[in-house]
């Protein structure tokens, strides 16, 4: 496992981040014990979560693990706040009320005393964005908080955030979380570069697609009854695109390079991205002990430039306005 500096900043992270919404949501605390230290034994270092998954669950889960273990000063945690956590006109979104009510909260299921990265876990129109950073830039000052970071930003909401933070002398967004794998390739567009220009770090959430760049599905077969597709879980939401042609040709070729490198596909998909030089991080999921196995197999290695180039090949998505228009002309100076 190689560590990486989290944008601009001297903190260092695992190259794999896990994700642990599964702890709550088809892990039990059991098995979601386990998988930290299995993760923890593999060289990992970075856990991902936030207040709303599974009601609190997926922190509450965390915290009960580093508390037993006393791991908490070996561990990079990050987590978020913005999705609802009750019905209440103020238990949703970015306002300093929800913010500040919101932290206290992750930090007692936790068990910690501050979490290391703090994110915005969606742009919300409803508060202002002053209000919003200057809340997270009051929490970092107070001690509850690292680094502060942001996720499902456009790239002008990025630029826009962190020029407002240079002005008002804040702490600003060091580490953005995007969707980014084979299949969701539109931050390369314009965000990955708006981040390698202002020196954030990308920890790209689902690169697996939700498990769909595992292998497991197959074009004529009926889903495997114990995955996201087969239990028809509320997260595979987007059924329409992920069952396109184009995504059974990234399947195919993920499938064929996997066989002839003696990998698995989740392997070839995760290494995908950890070879993307914007990217810190990806984070990825895990249900059980033996898919963290197979994912942590992901290290220690690189594909060919050659199956770089045929991976990017098959996963390429047309280019939109104005994207297409300022490649031609920047590649003809
Ligand atoms: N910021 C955001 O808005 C946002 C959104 C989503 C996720 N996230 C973060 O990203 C993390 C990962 O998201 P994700 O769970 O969607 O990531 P993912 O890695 O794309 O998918 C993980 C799922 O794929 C299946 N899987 C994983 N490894 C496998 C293997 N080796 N073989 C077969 N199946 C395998 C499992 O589902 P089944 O076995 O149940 O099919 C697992 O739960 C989350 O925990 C969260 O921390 C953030």
């Amino acid at each position: 496992m190689d560590y990486r500096f989290v944008g601009g900043t001297g903190l260092k992270v695992s190259q794999l981040c896990m994700g642990t919404q599964t702890f709550g949501w088809g892990a039990d605390e059991a098995t979601s014990h386990t998988m930290a230290d299995q993760f923890l034994e593999g060289g990992g270092n970075f856990f991902d979560t936030a207040n709303s998954y599974n009601q609190g669950l997926s922190e509450t889960i965390l915290g009960g693990w580093l508390k037993r273990t006393g791991n908490r000063s070996k561990v990079v945690i990050a987590t978020k706040v913005f999705f609802p956590v009750g019905d209440g006109p103020n238990e949703t979104g970015l306002s300093r009320r929800h913010i500040f009510e919101q932290i206290d909260a992750s930090l007692r299921r936790l068990n910690t005393d501050y979490v290391d990265i703090y994110q915005t876990h969606c742009w919300d129109a409803s508060t202002p964005i002053e209000e919003t950073f200057q809340a997270m830039n009051d929490l970092v000052r107070a001690g509850k908080v690292r680094y502060v970071g942001a996720s499902n930003f456009t790239p002008g909401q990025m630029v826009r955030v962190n020029m407002l933070c240079k002005q008002n002398g804040w702490a600003r967004v060091q580490c953005l979380q995007p969707e980014y794998s084979l299949l969701i390739r539109s931050p390369e567009w314009e965000l990955l570069p708006v981040c390698r220009e202002d020196g954030v770090g990308v920890i790209a959430w689902s690169p697996l697609a939700g498990g769909w760049l595992t292998g497991k599905y197959h074009r004529d077969q009926p889903p495997p009854s114990d995955s996201r597709v087969g239990r028809g879980d509320r997260w595979d939401d987007l059924p329409d695109q992920r069952v396109a042609e184009s995504t059974w040709q990234v399947i195919d070729v993920l499938r064929a390079i996997a066989q002839e490198r003696g990998k698995t596909p989740a392997q070839i998909a995760l290494n995908w991205v950890l070879q993307k030089s914007d990217v810190t991080a990806p984070i990825f999921g895990a249900r059980t002990s033996s898919q963290l196995a197979d994912n942590l197999g992901a290290v220690g290695w690189s594909l060919s430039a050659d199956e770089m180039e045929q991976l990017d090949q098959v996963s390429r998505i047309p280019l939109p306005s104005p994207y297409n228009f300022v490649e031609r002309y920047t590649r003809r100076r």
